[in-house]
């Protein structure tokens, strides 16, 4: 079997961006016969940014939410929580030991800070904590860990995918094939789904349209996208724009033509952007209720994460570890 495996960051609210990107394609994929998936919440991965204990507590929660009311089946996949798998961190540490120093310089999320530092005239590493250096590490064991053959993530992760990749195989190298190398996978009509001031759509921007948004919420973040001044009545550009980004990721190749179309007939912006929120609405809607009715039992997602994580360590986890700490010289647990 096919093994897919992808996991979303519990530092904020899941945004449309992590829908697109993510949580649509997996599920998507996880119809296919003769697949096996593993959808995680990767919360070991939100401390590096986020120091505020009840945040991620929230984010934790609503992201497990949202991949439920999104159609998850627990009886069929795998759903668990990164921390409650305290062999992913054991095999971080393995994988630190052949990880290339260099390969970590250059990953994007560090590169940026050393960059924004040099800006500043700052020491490179001013305010950068090592787990933002490690990030990829640590990634890179939430895959090889469960020998994940296809990561279906959005673009900014393909450089975490390559380097997962290489940890991987210099792993092999060393001490035989235990590892499979991943293979990211990107959804082509989705690159990067733009937030409301035309950047991609990240926590990290502050531009998000929550998922789940409440639909008066979700019409008035929609009206606030950036646009330019063109009147009604002008021809208006697709390219670059965001709202048309937005309608085309929620869109058939029909409707997203004949928006094209009003886009060169001169559609007027409050209009555009009334048909992306309907189009969006249309959607999320049903989605949204079951969100709603999930998040009032917040023991029964509890309880759903721990018997995934519990039956995912006592078939895959720990006996994987078992063989890598004897393949590595460390004390045999078997
Ligand atoms: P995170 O939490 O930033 O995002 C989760 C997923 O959503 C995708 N995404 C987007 N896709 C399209 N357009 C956007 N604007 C957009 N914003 C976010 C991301 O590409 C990602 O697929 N490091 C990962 C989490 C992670 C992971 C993993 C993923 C940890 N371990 C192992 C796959 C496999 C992250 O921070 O994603």
């Amino acid at each position: 079997k096919t093994r897919i495996l992808t996991g979303i960051t519990t530092s904020g609210t899941p945004h449309l961006g992590n829908y697109v990107g993510a949580i649509r394609p997996a599920l998507a994929s996880a119809q296919a016969a003769d697949v096996e998936n593993f959808y995680f919440l990767a919360d070991f991965h939100a401390l590096v940014k986020c120091g505020d204990p009840a945040r991620v507590q929230r984010s934790t929660l609503e992201i497990a939410a949202t991949w439920l009311a999104c159609g998850l089946d627990v009886e069929k996949n795998w759903f668990y929580r990164q921390s409650d798998i305290p062999e992913i961190p054991e095999l971080t540490w393995l994988l630190t030991c052949v990880a290339g120093k260099g390969l970590l310089n250059r990953a994007h999320a560090y590169k940026a800070a050393v960059d924004r530092n040099r800006a500043e005239g700052e020491d490179d590493d001013a305010g950068v904590n090592a787990g933002l250096f490690m990030y990829p590490v640590l990634m890179a064991a939430d895959i090889l860990i469960f020998n994940a053959n296809k990561v279906p993530v959005g673009r900014d992760q393909i450089q975490h995918i390559e380097m997962a990749r290489d940890f991987g195989q210099r792993f092999n190298h060393l001490y035989g094939e235990h590892f499979v190398l991943p293979e990211v996978v990107i959804d082509d009509n989705v690159a990067t789904l733009p937030g409301l001031d035309g950047r991609k759509m990240s926590k990290s921007y502050d531009n998000t349209i929550p998922l789940f948004a409440p639909r008066n919420e979700l019409k008035k973040l929609i009206a606030g996208i950036l646009t330019d001044s063109r009147a009604p009545g002008e021809r208006k550009d697709t390219e670059g724009s965001a709202l048309f980004q937005l309608y085309q990721a929620f869109a058939s190749k029909e409707e997203t033509a004949a928006f094209a179309q009003a886009f060169a007939d001169g559609i007027g912006w409050g209009d555009a952007k009334h048909k992306l929120f309907e189009r969006i609405d249309a959607e999320v809607a049903p989605l949204r209720e079951k969100y709603e009715a999930l998040m009032a039992k917040p023991a029964e997602i509890e309880a759903v994460l721990r018997d995934g994580a519990a039956r995912l360590r006592a078939t895959h986890a720990t006996p994987t570890l078992v063989r890598l700490r004897s393949a590595v010289g460390l004390r045999d647990l078997s």
